[in-house]
């Protein structure tokens, strides 16, 4: 086994310009938000892997399935010798595919992409011990800015799993799916995770659990703030709020402040006051349908090859090329 490769495109030097520049335009614009990549520290990336195991949450099980039923022709399919995934976190899923890559002798590398430089040299680690016989390329960077880095030359199918598509806001979508267009090589190949629409109550139900873990995943942004900027926010005076928008067809998260009260941000000399009842949103997370993501993947010159869901329905699985 040969040691993983680490190429980091997002360090600390990088990334702290990076959420200045969010922060304050996101708390002095109306209404206040907060990109939701700021979530995933150490403690915001355990947060998430701990809402993959609760029973409201679906999407990973769901998502799960699809893979365990589908790998193998997507192995087939795609004929690919490196295996790209953005917003890789864990990648526990994608053993299932490097699991059916590495069963037919093709696969020779796999490229995690994540923000999260710790949870990448985790997966990357644990990934590599597991899997003696490819070679593990592990890139630390931002999917908004850095996808030019990706490595070139093989048959390349790129994954982005998760349902994370939908955590774009729809003029971001299209500007990444552009970016992962430009990305792709004559032969190269796209999987795409997309969570579907369905009962509204459910759809809340897995963004308001009820042990409360979302709600910390939601206030662990306030807490990277209070780390890393000297923002002073006591986190028990916010809410968590999760409602499903019908008209736009997503969960938005937010924080709501119980009280009239100003931040101080020391790293950023700024104050930002909140009246009582005021919200933050934190995060988008879309939900699809089959028609929506063929059309939106077409709109940037991908044709969908194949379509799967799971038994009941909850998540889509698309697979796409370059038309
Ligand atoms: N793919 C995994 C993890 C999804 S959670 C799954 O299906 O379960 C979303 C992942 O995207 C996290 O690991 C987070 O660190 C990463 N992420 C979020 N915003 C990102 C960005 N702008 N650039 C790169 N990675 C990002
Ligand atoms: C990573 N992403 C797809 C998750 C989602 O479902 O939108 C993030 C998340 N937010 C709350 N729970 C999970």
């Amino acid at each position: 086994m040969s040691e993983p490769q680490l190429d980091v495109h997002l360090d600390a030097d990088a990334w702290a310009p990076q959420l200045r520049h969010d922060v304050v335009s996101g708390l002095t614009s109306s209404p206040k938000t907060l990109p939701p990549k700021w979530f995933y520290d150490d403690r915001g990336s355990d947060l998430f892997d701990q809402i993959t195991r609760l029973p409201e949450y679906y999407p990973t099980e769901a998502e799960r399935q699809i893979l365990r039923s589908r790998a193998a022709d997507i192995a087939r399919l795609t004929d690919a010798d490196t295996l790209i995934e953005l917003g890789s976190g864990t990648s526990d899923k994608t053993r299932v595919l490097l699991d059916a890559f590495t069963a037919t002798g093709q696969l020779e590398r796999f490229v995690p992409f994540d923000v999260s430089e710790q949870t990448l040299i985790d997966a990357a680690k644990f990934i590599g011990e597991d899997y003696p016989d490819i070679s593990i390329h592990g890139v630390v960077g931002d999917f908004e800015r850095h996808l030019h880095t990706l490595p070139r030359g093989g048959r390349r199918l790129i994954v982005f799993l998760g349902g994370t598509i939908g955590n774009f806001a729809p003029e971001l979508r299209r500007e990444f799916l552009d970016q992962v267009v430009a990305t792709l090589d004559p032969g190269d190949s796209f999987l795409l995770g997309t969570d579907l629409v369905k009962d509204h109550d459910r759809l809340v139900a897995a963004y308001d659990d009820s042990q409360g873990v979302t709600a910390d995943f939601n206030k662990n942004v306030l807490r990277v703030l209070n780390t890393h900027l000297g923002a002073n926010f006591v986190l028990e005076t916010f809410d968590h709020v999760a409602v499903f928008d019908t008209e736009n067809s997503w969960i938005e998260m937010r924080l709501r402040s119980q009280i009239d009260q100003t931040i101080h941000i020391a790293d950023l000399d700024l104050d930002v006051t909140l009246r009582a009842g005021e919200e933050i949103r934190t995060e988008i997370s879309a939900k699809f349908t089959r028609d929506r993501v063929t059309t939106e993947l077409a709109d940037v010159g991908l044709e969908v090859v194949e379509w799967w869901t799971d038994d009941v329905g909850d998540y889509g699985l698309s697979l796409s090329t370059r038309r």
